[in-house]
Parts: structure tokens; sequence; C-alpha cells
């Protein structure tokens, strides 16, 4: 059992104003704002509901990209650390721009780890270390579930006349993921 130099008989500060109010909120997450965008509300409503599942899959691959930086391993050790870190940056910026999507539709993005984990698609990684080909695997499987999903909210969203959406999902989510599986799937030939 760990132990920590931290004492914990200092409880009496919790209770000071540090702690975020309550009071604090000014948008539940289930709400969405009309934002002046002449796009119709119940289609932008659904687009926020696919942008966050599909940023709540992008921030769990962006993790696993990072997990399989770290821990990598084998004769290709220095290629797969260089190459899984190369990946993690690009779903960094497919995680902000699906994010502020969600913000300027008049959503509220889905962020924190513990929510993520709740809402995302892709199967949970154990937190042991695994060999070249089977982070490889673990990888295109996570691609798989994001792009067969993002492919079905591409088509929501043109026949929805959510066309920005629709430019982001297919321009940015669907030719990153695309290329990304090529690069990974070529190690496996
Ligand atoms: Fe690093």
């Amino acid at each position: 059992m760990s132990t920590s130099t931290i004492t914990r008989s200092d409880g009496v500060h919790l209770n000071e104003p540090i702690v975020p109010a309550m009071r604090g909120e000014t948008q539940a997450f289930s709400m969405a704002r009309k934002n002046p965008l002449a796009l119709d509300a119940t289609a932008a409503a659904a687009s926020i509901d696919n942008l966050n599942q599909l940023l709540a899959d992008t921030l769990t691959l962006r993790d696993l990209y990072k997990k399989h930086h770290w821990q990598a391993s084998g004769p290709s050790f220095y290629v797969m650390h260089l190459l899984f870190d190369k990946h993690f940056e690009e779903q960094a910026k497919l995680v902000d721009v699906l994010a502020e999507r969600v913000q300027t539709l008049g959503g509220v993005t889905i962020a924190m780890a513990p929510d993520v984990a709740e809402a995302t698609l892709i199967p949970r990684a154990p937190k042991d270390r695994e060999d070249t080909a089977t982070q490889i695997a673990r990888l295109l499987q996570a691609h798989e579930v994001i792009l067969l999903e993002a492919r079905a909210m591409a088509r929501d969203s043109a026949a929805s006349g959510d066309l920005g959406t629709n430019d982001i999902i297919v321009s940015d989510v669907i030719r990153t993921n695309e290329l990304q599986v090529w690069f990974l799937a070529e190690h496996l030939q």
C-alpha cells in the first residue's frame, strides 16, 4: 500500500471558499443554446449529440496513443514510439476541432475523464503493457469504431443541412483516421 507525506488531517481547508460554488452553472449539459447560425434547432441538437460521442471516442483514442507511446517496446521501439506520438498530436487537434464545434452549435462539450469513460464506445484497454502487434490491433479497432460512427454521422449531418459539421467529420475526422489506419496497418504486412 502506498503512503503519502501529505497530511490528511487538515481537511478544514476543504470548506474554504476556493471550492467551486454549486450555483456557478451557466448551462446544463443536456441543454443547447440557440446561436444565430441559420440552422434548424433539431439539426443542431442532433449534431451536438453526435459530435460529443465522436469527442468522447477521439479523447479515448488520443489517450490510447499516449499509453502506447510510453509503453512501446521491442525491435521497432523507436519508430513506434515516434509514430504513436505523432498520431497522438493529430488526434489532440481533432479533439479541439470537435469540442469547439459543439460549443459553436450551442451545446456543452463532454470534457472530463470519468464522463468520457462512461460515454466512449471504444473497449477499455488494460493497465498492462502490451507488445507492438497487440498495441496496433487495439488502435486499429478503436479507429474502426470512430470511422464507422463518423460515416453515419457525416450522412446525417449532410441530410439535415449541417454542412459545417459534415465538413469537419469528413475532412478532419474521417480523413485523419483513415490515414492513421494506413500507417498502422502497414506494420502488420
Ligand atoms: Fe514523449
